[in-house]
């Protein structure tokens, strides 16, 4: 990807290591408007059209939060059966309709490859807030550069990282991106654990092998202790044939402080794209480990507002304009002392 502005994001196969680097030198400029030490108007009169056709808190509403912190306004719509789509709408027709309000879109679907088509219909940028079990190219990026801050604090880059993936890897899309993102980088060794049916994917598999990456595919926590990042994941029960089915593999692979001081060497950041399922029989990252230190889930969900206005400013071709249009704060705020 040689430039961002005007093109649409559906997918980690668009970047490349130098586009990569982009979006978090712009990401960390985001920083002081997040912590709102100050504030920008550059997207002032800007639009963005926020389409959530299936559940979500932090991504949804992170992109809103992201575009309002540059100044733009932001339109919503939620749910697959308040939308048009429920009267046999088109993905093209409502992509026709819709980018005609918008300056840019964010949009989230069940159905893999949704938002690619959809994005064929737009006269206005696409980012892809997750389709399916396919892909979530905006958490693969946050959750990258939580990766790289983590190393950084202990003077590492991402190269050489062990990672262990933990729980639903065939239907969980985050771990499907950030598994190929992490492709880019250098002798990166991927520990996957899962129960057997719900595997990674042979597609990522072979994206990680072939890249010449070493792959561990196990259904033990045994062997992990060398891990520098334990990525958790919740069992994807929307996508299951059935609740019954969904019940089976739930409480597998539960992570606590006693399995993580048991499986994981002291310094292991423990990370998770939430939401965590945090009822009694799944519980796959238990409270008792919130106030670890090397708990990253909160950072991680900071941190994905800072790429989310990386990515909107870029695409939007305004990245280097974000200061021309600063203002102060004059509001009472505790943000920046967090
Ligand atoms: C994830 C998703 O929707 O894919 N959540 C998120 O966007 N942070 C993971 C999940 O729902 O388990």
């Amino acid at each position: 990807m040689s430039s961002f502005t005007g093109q649409h994001i559906l997918s980690v196969n668009q970047f490349d290591r130098d586009a990569i680097e982009q979006v978090f030198s712009i990401a960390d400029n985001m920083r002081p408007y997040a912590d709102r030490e100050k504030r920008t108007q550059v997207l002032d009169g800007a639009i963005l059209g926020n389409l959530f056709f299936e559940a979500s808190t932090r991504t949804r509403v992170s992109f809103g939060t992201a575009f309002n912190l540059l100044g733009g306004e932001v339109r919503e719509t939620t749910g697959m059966s308040n939308s048009a789509l429920a009267k046999g709408e088109s993905l093209y027709d409502t992509a026709r309709v819709l980018s005609g309000y918008s300056d840019i879109i964010a949009m989230r679907h069940p159905h893999a490859g949704s938002v690619a088509e959809f994005a064929q219909g737009s006269r206005v940028p696409v980012i892809n807030g997750g389709d399916g079990a396919n892909e979530h190219p905006t958490q693969a990026l946050l959750d990258l550069y939580t990766i790289a801050k983590e190393r950084m604090s202990n003077g590492q880059s991402i190269d050489g990282l062990h990672i262990a993936m933990i729980g639903d890897l065939k239907f969980g899309r985050t771990v499907h991106s950030l598994a190929k993102m992490l492709t880019l980088f250098r002798n990166v060794k991927f520990t996957m654990i899962s129960p057997i049916e719900l595997g990674m994917p042979d597609s990522v598999c072979a994206a990680i092998t072939d890249a010449g990456h070493e792959l561990i595919v196990t259904d033990q926590f045994e062997g992990i202790v060398e891990a520098d990042i334990c990525y958790q994941t919740r069992i994807q029960e929307e996508r299951f044939p059935s609740q019954e089915e969904a019940n089976k593999y739930r409480g597998k692979f539960r992570l606590n402080q006693q399995i993580y001081t048991q499986h994981f060497k002291s310094q292991t950041v423990i990370m998770h794209p939430l939401p965590r399922d945090s009822r009694a029989e799944a519980n796959e990252l238990d409270n008792d480990l919130n106030m670890h230190p090397n708990l990253a889930i909160f950072r991680q969900t900071d941190n994905g507002v800072l790429v989310r206005m990386a990515l909107f400013a870029l695409t939007l071709g305004v990245a280097d304009k974000v200061s021309d249009f600063d203002r102060p704060v004059h509001w009472y705020t505790t943000k920046s002392q967090n």
